[in-house]
């Protein structure tokens, strides 16, 4: 049987991935897949098992943690060795450490199939950075979202925030723009806009009208008897 379609949406960091994906999820009834959520959590785990930043030390298959995303109460949790880690990942430190990390062939590798067997059914959004380049490249369709650095910068800036924690909007602005060198910049799966992407700015937009702009541009690509029924 066919698969139902995938819908990628690739993108630098802050430019609103995570929250626009899970929105167009649930408007076509699809799963979401944060795939920066299993980069992340390669990252605690490596973190936690104090690794000294060599490729070398996770050469060893065995370093490769198990990782599973659950759907819990209109929530996903992320389970890495039968650890719920779903808060503890959200950090800038995670990120920047899973940025790092996602430089490396091992962990890209290993990462790729179980991406693809997350998404083996179809009727998925998935969000990351090679999406609609690498992971799924066939994917029926592409988006590639941006947003200013101004823009990304004040978005994290007021997320940490409204979380209770204390930055600075220079700390931010230079973690997201070190991010942004170290993802587009790395030899593998570099963050590039895919062949065939629909570019969305979101600098200017409010999120409903991202979505639904993006839902329209669905709605025209796929026959909607392939979106809603298997
Ligand atoms: O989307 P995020 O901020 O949660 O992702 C964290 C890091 O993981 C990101 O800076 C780069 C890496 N990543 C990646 O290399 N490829 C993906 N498909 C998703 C994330």
């Amino acid at each position: 049987m066919k698969r139902r379609p995938i819908i990628t949406i690739d993108g630098p960091a802050g430019a609103g991935k995570s929250t626009i994906s899970k929105l167009l999820a649930s408007r076509l009834s699809f799963v979401c897949l944060d795939t920066g959520a299993l980069y992340r959590a390669v990252a605690y785990r490596l973190k936690c098992e104090g690794w000294n930043g060599t490729a070398g030390a996770i050469a060893d298959p065995v370093r490769h943690p198990k990782i599973s995303l659950m759907h819990q109460a209109g929530r996903v949790r992320v389970i890495v060795d039968g650890e719920d880690v779903s808060d503890k990942i959200r950090t800038e430190e995670i990120g920047l450490l899973a940025s790092k990390i996602s430089a490396l062939p091992q962990i890209r590798e290993n990462l790729l199939s179980v991406q693809r067997e997350l998404a083996a059914a179809g009727g998925v959004v998935a969000e990351g950075r090679d999406m609609g380049t690498v992971v799924f490249p066939d994917a029926e369709v592409k988006f590639f979202l941006d947003a200013s650095v101004e823009e990304r910068v004040k978005r994290r800036y007021l997320e940490m925030i409204s979380k209770g924690e204390r930055v600075n909007l220079t700390d931010i602005e230079n973690d997201l723009l070190l991010r942004d060198r170290q993802d587009c910049e790395r030899s593998i799966a570099p963050l590039v806009i895919p062949e065939g992407a629909f570019v969305v700015d979101s600098s200017n937009q409010s999120i409903p009208q991202v979505v639904d702009f993006m839902m329209s541009i669905v709605e025209r690509v796929c026959p909607l008897r392939e979106c809603f029924f298997t």
